[in-house]
């Protein structure tokens, strides 16, 4: 947690037009005080928020990132966009903390536009929190260099990252509680290390050997891997010819 004193965290908050940000007018119109370091971003619906949105922002130094959206069920469109912004940012939640990074620096509220006093209480609380976590990278001890890195991982796999969300971890009932209920469960956190924890790795992995031919003991090291994963890896990369082992070297490198 910071210890920095005076840190003023840098957030976006990113707010659908028809609830959350009438509720962010209307907490202006009743003078309702939140820090002046939130910067609002209004979308049509939250299910506008897209993860390269998030990984832009965090990429480019924002301690945090609000996502504010009309309540569950009350989403202005037909599709009720608010539920698949709720998945996209459940998932990116988990790959934050799997990079090590706190995952409540990405955070999703419903606020309609008559709840302008509980808007005004979420931007205190969560530049609160925020304030407590310290800046991304330096509060969680990763270097700007590594965070790059990490979030490139990312970066790369999302389009792969949609498909699994609408493909896998769409609840057909479209209710508060399931939802609610699904992400919390163990069959989300088997399904997200079956078909994301996976391909993150191999992203960071190809990262890696775009720059150098590496070992399975330095990829190992690199990542925080034990050998015997990094082989699992490999073998699975192998075969679906993205990396070649060099005899000569030892190592592998990009196929
Ligand atoms: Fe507000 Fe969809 S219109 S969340």
């Amino acid at each position: 947690m910071s210890k920095e004193h005076n840190f003023q965290p840098k957030i976006i908050g990113i707010i659908c037009n028809w609830c959350c940000y009438g509720g962010a007018d209307l907490c202006g119109v009743s003078r309702f005080q939140y820090p002046p370091h939130i910067r609002l971003i209004r979308v049509m619906c939250s299910a506008r928020v897209d993860m390269l949105h998030i990984h832009r922002a965090l990429t480019n130094g924002q301690d945090g990132i609000f996502i504010g959206g009309c309540h569950l069920c009350d989403c202005h469109y037909v599709t009720n966009g608010n539920f698949n912004a709720y998945s996209m940012v459940q998932v990116f939640r988990k790959l934050l903390k799997h990079i090590g990074i706190y995952p409540e620096r990405l955070r999703i509220e419903w606020v309609s536009a008559g709840e302008g006093i509980r808007f005004a209480n979420f931007m205190n609380e969560y530049s609160d929190e925020l304030i407590k976590l310290g800046p991304i990278g330096k509060a969680e001890g990763i270097n700007q260099e590594t965070l790059a890195f990490k979030l490139e991982a990312i970066k790369r796999i999302i389009p792969y990252i949609k498909l699994v969300i609408t493909q896998r971890l769409h609840l057909s009932e479209r209710t508060e509680e399931a939802y609610h209920k699904f992400f919390k469960s163990e069959e989300f956190d088997r399904l997200f290390d079956e078909l994301i924890l996976d391909s993150l790795v191999k992203s960071q992995i190809t990262l890696l050997l775009q720059k150098n031919n590496l070992s399975t003991g330095e990829i190992a090291a690199a990542l925080g891997l034990s050998p015997s994963e990094v082989s699992k890896h490999m073998s699975d990369s192998s075969k679906q010819g993205l990396v070649r082992f060099d005899l000569n070297s030892k190592s592998y490198a990009i196929a």
